[in-house]
């Protein structure tokens, strides 16, 4: 295990009603919100509603960015820089999934930052002051209500990428998973999918980290248990709250503290998302399958077959290889059962036009991988997909 400091310091408000306590903690940031928000699936299940009556209740002034695209995009950060700025905004507040949260940490970031937001999206280095964000989480998926990671797209040159700061790190989060009941039934497995590929990515390390691994299976079993469920039960409390808490502990850093290794699909699939503007839980369950047969080998097959074994509950008896691979399909089966396409030809793209550049990008981030991938590799991986 290698040495880290450990410091996650959102304070978490879970559970029914937990609304009630926006007022009083946006009082310790400021009284001047931006609200950001989506497409309007606040809207329609009360979350927006329930934000706006708190802070009335306690006079507290907000305007508002609204039209956060899934997979937000950099024309929309700059927007809120600019509302922000004319109204002397102190505190950002997003209400909504990965995306709208990632947007508000970018707007939060580039308030004070003199030049175009998008040299703090390309070098997190640049990233000085942040303004506190306080987020009310409404799709379990990302995780980036607990973490300080944020990625936006830019339409132009077809880039999606990820930054980061510790003060990006939301200074509080709201988790009602009953905001979470409104989720359609394709975006609950797209969000289950994302969660699992989080924990795999870390998980799947050359850094060892005994008790980290021990808690990354727990919280796959979690989204075993509870993903399927949640898709046929859409109003399940317990289904949605367990995996609403297992988004933040996927990728709050916990798991991952003692074992820093890079990641691999994520690196793959967010090609596919800046190019094509998919979903990117699905572009992750349509990658995933084929990335773990691609990178299975005697390096690597020790440890699906633990994978295998106390994920999957596949008989320790068998031999390694046929653990691993019953492991990978049992992975791609669940993913099919929340109701996922299975190839990349099913969800749109139905060619290889522009395999050379992405496998040209993701393969940059993929030389410290678990398992180190070329440029030719990751377009094997997309044709395996395709
Ligand atoms: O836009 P609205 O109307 O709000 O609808 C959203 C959107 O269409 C809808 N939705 C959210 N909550 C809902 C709901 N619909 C009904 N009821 C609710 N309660 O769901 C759709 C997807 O929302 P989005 O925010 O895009 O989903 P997600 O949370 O999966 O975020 C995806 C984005 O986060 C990035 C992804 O790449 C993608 O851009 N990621 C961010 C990470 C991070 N910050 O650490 C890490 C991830 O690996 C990921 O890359
Ligand atoms: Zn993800």
């Amino acid at each position: 295990m290698e040495n880290f400091i450990y410091s996650i310091p959102t304070d978490v408000y879970f559970g029914k009603n937990q609304i009630q306590q926006i007022g009083k903690i946006i009082l310790e940031y400021g009284r001047r919100v931006l609200l950001v928000y989506g497409g309007g699936s606040v809207k329609r299940n009360g979350a927006y509603y329930d934000v706006i009556n708190e802070l009335s209740k306690l006079d507290i002034y907000y305007t508002e960015l609204s039209g956060v695209e899934p997979n937000p995009r950099i024309t929309t950060v700059r927007k809120g820089i600019e509302i922000c700025r004319k109204n002397n905004i102190e505190v950002i507040l997003p209400i909504g999934g990965g995306s709208t949260i990632d947007c508000a940490k970018v707007i939060a970031a580039g308030v004070s930052y003199p030049n175009d937001p998008w040299d703090i999206v390309l070098d997190s280095t640049k990233i000085k002051n942040v303004l506190p964000i306080i987020s009310v989480l409404t799709i379990a998926a990302t995780g980036s209500e607990m973490d300080s990671v944020a990625v936006i797209s830019n339409m132009e040159t077809n880039d999606k990428i990820g930054t980061g700061h510790k003060d990006m790190r939301p200074k509080a989060s709201i988790l009602d998973p009953t905001y979470t009941f409104s989720v359609p039934k394709i975006q609950t497995a797209a969000g289950t999918a994302d969660i699992m590929s989080h924990i795999i990515e870390t998980y799947f390390s050359n850094q060892t980290g005994y008790m980290q691994d021990r808690v990354a299976e727990g919280l796959l079993q979690t989204c075993i248990a509870f993903g399927i469920k949640a898709i046929e039960e859409p109003n399940n409390y317990e289904a949605r709250a367990n995996l609403m808490w297992a988004s933040s502990w996927a990728i709050n850093d916990f798991i991952k503290l003692g074992k820093n290794g890079k990641w691999s699909v994520h690196a793959i699939e967010h090609q596919l998302s800046a190019y094509y503007d998919i979903t990117h839980g699905i572009g992750l369950a349509i990658l995933t399958p084929h990335w773990m047969e691609y990178i299975l080998n005697d390096q690597t097959v020790h440890k699906f077959s633990v994978y295998g074994i106390r994920v999957w509950d596949i008989d320790p008896v068998k031999d390694e290889y046929e653990i691993a691979r019953e492991a990978i399909q049992k992975t791609k089966n669940y993913f099919v059962a929340m109701g996922i396409p299975q190839s990349l030809h099913e969800i749109g793209i139905k060619d290889d036009t522009y395999f050379d550049e992405m496998a040209e990008k993701a393969s940059l981030k993929l030389t410290n991988a678990y398992v180190p991938l070329t440029k030719e590799d990751v377009k094997e991986i997309y044709y395996k997909s395709l």
